[in-house]
């Protein structure tokens, strides 16, 4: 079993907290890459969907899924995404496709979070995976000196040797270095700091359930 099997495996598996006729929140990454292909072959039961990048929304037109603004969707029920991390209590470090700051607020907005992930994605303690930071591009070096002093090592995001811009217009600084001991203290910290748009972490609302796929089949973690 490869590691895209696994990671069809845990997108199958979302499929069943898909309710029918619903507006689904879709994540972004190689995982929901996944889902989204599992929602086309769905597409007559879903209503539409809330997309958290560009680039999800793109595929989930080409899947023939009408994509509504968050503005436009009112409540919804399930946001289904992946993780760059995540731990047994469901806290998690996201962003590494850039797209954190829509998916904090699409996943904000949803009665439920489904976190899809393979097996390699689990850890005890988040922090090894460099935690992505989205600035306001003016605040990046004010930003990268406040996280020096939380016990960071910022990298400023490149992407083909150009600074990577997010959906929004803004940096993303990658923070190496931190064992995160207290994710909900430190994605507090991080936010209250001037020019940060929204951190990786999302442990304040972590994910509900987690479908982790493992070579044995895919278990199912609930906070
Ligand atoms: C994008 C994300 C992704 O969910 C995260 O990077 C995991 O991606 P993948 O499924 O490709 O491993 O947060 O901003």
């Amino acid at each position: 079993m490869t590691q895209d099997d696994l990671k069809r495996a845990a997108a199958q598996a979302a499929i069943a907290y898909v309710p029918d006729d619903a507006i689904v929140g879709v994540g972004t990454g190689s995982t929901v890459n996944f889902f989204i292909a599992e929602l086309a072959k769905i597409k007559s039961r879903v209503k539409a969907a809330v997309s958290s990048s560009e680039a999800s929304s793109k595929l989930l037109k080409e899947a023939g899924i009408d994509v509504l603004s968050l503005n436009d969707a009112g409540p919804f029920a399930v946001y289904v995404d992946g993780a760059d991390e995540i731990t047994p209590h469901l806290a998690m470090i996201k962003g590494g496709g850039g797209a954190l700051t829509r998916e904090k607020i699409v996943a904000a907005a949803a009665d439920q979070f489904v976190c899809i992930a393979d097996a390699s994605k689990v850890v005890d303690v988040l922090g090894t995976f460099p935690l992505p930071v989205e600035v306001i591009p003016m605040a990046r070096s004010y930003v990268a000196r406040e996280l020096v002093k939380l016990g960071g090592h910022p990298e400023w995001r490149m992407k083909d040797g150009k600074p990577n811009v997010t959906d929004n217009g803004n940096a993303i600084l990658d923070v190496r270095g931190m064992t995160i001991t207290d994710p909900v203290g430190l994605e507090t910290a991080i936010n209250q700091i001037a020019g940060v748009v929204a951190n990786g972490l999302f442990a304040r609302r972590g994910a509900d359930v987690a479908l982790i796929a493992r070579r044995e089949g895919v278990a199912t973690l609930k906070r």
